[in-house]
């Protein structure tokens, strides 16, 4: 993939962001999204590209746009696989509070997990323990390890964990080490990015959260040299039979950083929506917005922040809708 696509990819994810960025706090998830959706899935189609949506929506019938199969771009080469989430963290935008992005994570054809819309137990880090972690290791174990890598005592570690009651186990075997715990409320892709870079204080991010979300975290860790870990965490049958038709004949596998992602042609790409650590929110501003962008580029490693300013005076119909104006 061409270096030019780095700011292809972050107007589509500034779009998302932008338009859902209008709904934070007004209690309306389903409203946030589907604005990220549609502004996403328009700028898309203005790109070179001949992508396939391997990650996205749903499946065709539960999503009318940037489904799974869904082609996106111009239709012109480079074949590419897609995986989005236009809206990382629906309550969060719904209740005004922080850590909701816009993401995208875009690789050579084949190249990413299709992953199915199930739980993962993951386990993130940044380069420098990278090689350090074992998901079937303890705890305890694994968190001494990333502390050592990291030259920190286990006082100073901050391992983020969802806050959810299928992680009291977890959250108690990190605190006995001593190591300090963030427990988020949702939005576990930010997080794990977030392992890649030393100041946001972030060091770890484990445990159970949605499958896609895993390999969307996975793409900006490879770029990065960091690492994750999955092993998809099924309820029932139904997600059993799920993975098996994405081609996992195995749902028990450990899924390592080739299975996540199978090649170093792949840029990751997010816009924050509220305040997160790696990423600022979207702001208005009297004449339009603000918006904080990371894209990583994997055959390089560059990592670009990108701040825009946007002017809604001279696009009225972004300003109106949200971003709908592909002309950006
Ligand atoms: P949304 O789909 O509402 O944006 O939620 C995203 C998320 O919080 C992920 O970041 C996380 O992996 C997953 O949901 C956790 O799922 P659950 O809320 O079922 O524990």
């Amino acid at each position: 993939m061409e270096r030019e696509l780095t700011m292809e990819f972050a107007r589509v994810t500034e779009a998302a962001a932008l338009a859902s960025a209008r709904w934070v706090g007004l209690g309306d998830k389903e409203a946030a999204d589907n604005a990220a959706v549609e502004a996403m899935r328009a700028v898309f189609d203005t790109i070179h590209m001949d992508g396939t949506v391997v990650i996205g929506e749903g499946e065709m019938d539960e999503a009318p746009m940037l489904y799974i199969g869904e082609r996106v771009g111009n239709g012109e080469s480079p074949e590419l696989d897609v995986a989005v989430d236009p809206l990382e963290g629906t309550n969060i935008v719904a209740k005004g509070v922080a850590g909701a992005i816009a993401v995208v994570a875009i690789a050579s054809k084949g190249c990413l997990l299709h992953a199915p819309d199930m739980y993962m137990d993951k386990i993130a880090v940044g380069p420098a323990a990278a090689g350090k972690i074992n998901i079937d290791a303890p705890v305890a174990e694994n968190v001494a390890n990333v502390a050592k890598a990291l030259g920190k005592s286990m006082a100073e570690m901050t391992v983020v964990i969802l806050d959810r009651p299928r992680h009291q186990k977890l959250i108690q075997e990190v605190r006995n080490c001593g190591a300090r715990v963030r427990l988020i409320t949702d939005g576990d892709v930010s997080p794990a990015v977030a392992c890649a870079f030393e100041d946001t204080g972030v060091d770890m991010m484990m445990g159970i959260g949605g499958a896609p979300e895993g390999v969307l975290a996975a793409a900006a860790l490879r770029c990065m040299g960091g690492e994750m870990q999955g092993r998809l965490w099924p309820e029932n049958e139904e997600d059993v039979a799920r993975a098996k038709a994405l081609g996992i004949e195995d749902v028990h596998k450990l899924l390592t950083m080739d299975d996540l992602v199978r090649s170093d042609d792949v840029f990751f790409a997010a816009t924050g929506i509220t305040e997160g650590s790696l990423l600022r929110g979207v702001t208005f501003t009297p004449k339009g917005a603000l918006t904080h962008t990371v894209v990583i580029r994997g055959k390089s490693g560059t990592v670009r922040f990108i701040e825009a300013r946007h002017r809604f005076d001279k696009k009225p119909q972004y300003a109106m809708k949200g971003c709908l104006d592909t002309n950006v």
